[in-house]
């Protein structure tokens, strides 16, 4: 087992779940900051050249497990491990952002999809050295051909 403890919250505009875009072609684009708390404030050192952040958060408002389930992009059923679904083993989300600015210890992003209070665990540069073209996208692929028949 592991205890955790968080270093700060989002504020986010989405209060609710249902606000959240989903589905195929859904854009994440609101913007909001990222709270960390003082005693973590010296670890933003330098943070500022980086475009992107890797944030891993806690699914804090989900309930439940499901190891098979209907995602909004696909109406066919895919396993939790091939899916980005709040209702997980462990209720760990990750989401990329662009950093904005940074304002002592608020980080100000845009492409946010936690909802406002969503404990924040970690933060990390976004680097990424896998070519687009190397990228497989799996049933997700399938389901935009699909939709575009
Ligand atoms: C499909 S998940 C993907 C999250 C993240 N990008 C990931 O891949 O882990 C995004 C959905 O999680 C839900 N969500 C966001 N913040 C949450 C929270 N703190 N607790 C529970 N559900 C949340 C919203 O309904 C949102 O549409």
């Amino acid at each position: 087992m592991f205890t955790m403890q968080p270093i700060g919250h989002v504020r986010s505009p989405y209060k609710d779940a249902r606000e959240v875009p989903k589905g195929l072609g859904a854009k994440h684009e609101a913007e909001g900051v990222l709270e960390i708390l003082p005693e973590f404030e010296i670890g933003l050192t330098d943070i500022e050249g980086f475009s992107h952040l890797y944030v891993i958060w806690v699914f804090h408002r989900s309930q439940g497990l499901e190891l098979l389930s209907m995602p909004p992009s696909d109406d066919r059923p895919h396993g939790v491990f091939a899916t980005r679904s709040p209702r997980r083993p462990n209720s760990i989300g990750l989401s990329v952002v662009e950093l904005s600015r940074r304002e002592g210890r608020e980080l100000h992003v845009r492409g946010l999809d936690m909802l406002d209070g969503t404990p924040i665990l970690d933060i990390k540069p976004y680097l990424s050295s896998i070519p687009p073209e190397s990228l497989r996208r799996g049933w997700l692929a399938e389901a935009e051909a699909r939709k575009v028949q």
